[in-house]
């Protein structure tokens, strides 16, 4: 099964890959020739899924997926959430929005935290959507140099190490994403078992 990643970011592309079997082709958007950056303009992670892949699907009219994804940190009443993309002034980098968490949480004992996706999927022109959580808390300063986002500053429950710490085998055994990412590969193989 072929399906379009309907997403820019590269990194998510390579664990959405990794985390898939050969059954399953995904071709990014450039790979698709779709040179396009698609608004987040919603307050919830399951419209702005929904907003991507509809987007791609009335563009393409094949089967195509997104993902939109969130930090909710319990002391800062589950922000960034919906714009982690967008926790910094500007243009945020990286960079910017990581250190605008660890800033917010200075002196914070409360250091837990989840990421959450929503996988919005379009197969022949009907929606579904998948959901994936991946509890753990927020340290004091980086570590690790693999990933991106907040992976630096974030350990999952079960680990001792930051997802930046880990290589992407590693990630994906805790992952909100690959999470998320379970459902729809189960949801898609009972829907078209071979
Ligand atoms: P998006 O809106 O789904 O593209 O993601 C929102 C932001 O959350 C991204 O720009 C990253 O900063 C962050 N993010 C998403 N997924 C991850 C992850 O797996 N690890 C670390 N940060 C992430």
């Amino acid at each position: 099964m072929t399906l379009i990643f309907a997403t820019n970011n590269n990194n998510k592309v390579k664990e959405i890959r990794n985390a898939l079997n050969e059954r399953f082709e995904i071709i990014s958007l450039k790979e698709a020739g779709i040179d396009k950056d698609i608004p987040e303009p919603y307050d919830t992670l399951e419209a702005n899924a929904s907003e991507k892949s509809r987007v791609i699907f009335e563009m393409t009219g094949k089967n195509c997926f997104s993902e939109d994804t969130g930090l909710e940190v319990e002391a800062l009443n589950g922000e960034p959430g919906v714009k982690s993309a967008r926790y910094a002034d500007g243009e945020p980098q990286y960079v910017d929005i990581v250190d605008k968490l660890l800033a917010k949480m200075e002196g914070q004992d409360n250091r837990r935290a989840r990421f959450r996706t929503v996988i919005s999927v379009i197969i022949d022109g009907k929606e579904s959507l998948f959901e994936g959580i991946c509890e753990g808390r927020i340290i004091t300063e980086r570590r690790g140099n693999n990933g991106f986002g907040y992976d630096p500053v974030f350990i999952p429950d079960g680990a001792d190490r930051t997802f930046a710490e880990m290589e992407l085998d590693e990630k994906k055994l805790y992952s909100h994403r690959a999470k998320a990412l379970k459902k729809l590969i189960e949801w898609l193989q009972q829907s078209s078992p071979s």
